[in-house]
């Protein structure tokens, strides 16, 4: 079920602004199934690797501090065509470029402060999942 499941996390900004419940909402009424969720506050270190294909990137530093700055909420959802449909429901990366009533154009700050991540693509779905939950099976 490949196609089906997508990683993502409530990010740090969100969750310090109360914006979890909210956010939870516009995910569910989209359609997604939550299948595993925590709270969790990673190190610098866990963020590090998470996010660890940008490491080369200017804004990596920046990057792995904020999300070890909080708590953030990891969920792994369920849906049809998982991945390209919650991309769709989150919206661009930079708020400034996010189409009205995304989660982004709603709750995001800035191209870091971005309230939420999603996966990009299947095989990434099924790493991130991996790095968060003890998964069991291919997601
Ligand atoms: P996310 O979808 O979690 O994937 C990588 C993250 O890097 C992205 O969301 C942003 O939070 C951050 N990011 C991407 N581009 C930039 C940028 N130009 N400046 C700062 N942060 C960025």
């Amino acid at each position: 079920m490949a196609t089906n499941r997508t990683l993502t996390i409530i990010k740090p900004d969100a969750v310090s602004a109360g914006n979890t419940g909210n956010i939870i909402n516009d995910i569910i009424k989209a359609g997604f199934k939550i299948v595993a969720m925590k709270l969790v506050h990673l190190t610098a270190e866990e963020a590090g690797k998470f996010y660890e294909v940008h490491k080369e990137r200017p804004f990596y530093k920046d990057l792995v501090s904020f999300m070890s700055s909080g708590p953030i909420v990891p969920m792994i959802l369920e849906k049809e065509n998982a991945v390209a449909d919650f991309r769709k429901l989150i919206g661009a990366t930079n708020p400034a470029n996010a189409e009205e009533g995304t989660i982004r154009k709603k709750y995001a700050t800035n191209v870091e402060k971005n309230a939420i991540h999603g996966s990009d693509s299947d095989e990434n779905a099924n790493i991130e999942s991996r790095f968060f939950f003890a998964v069991t099976e291919e997601v």
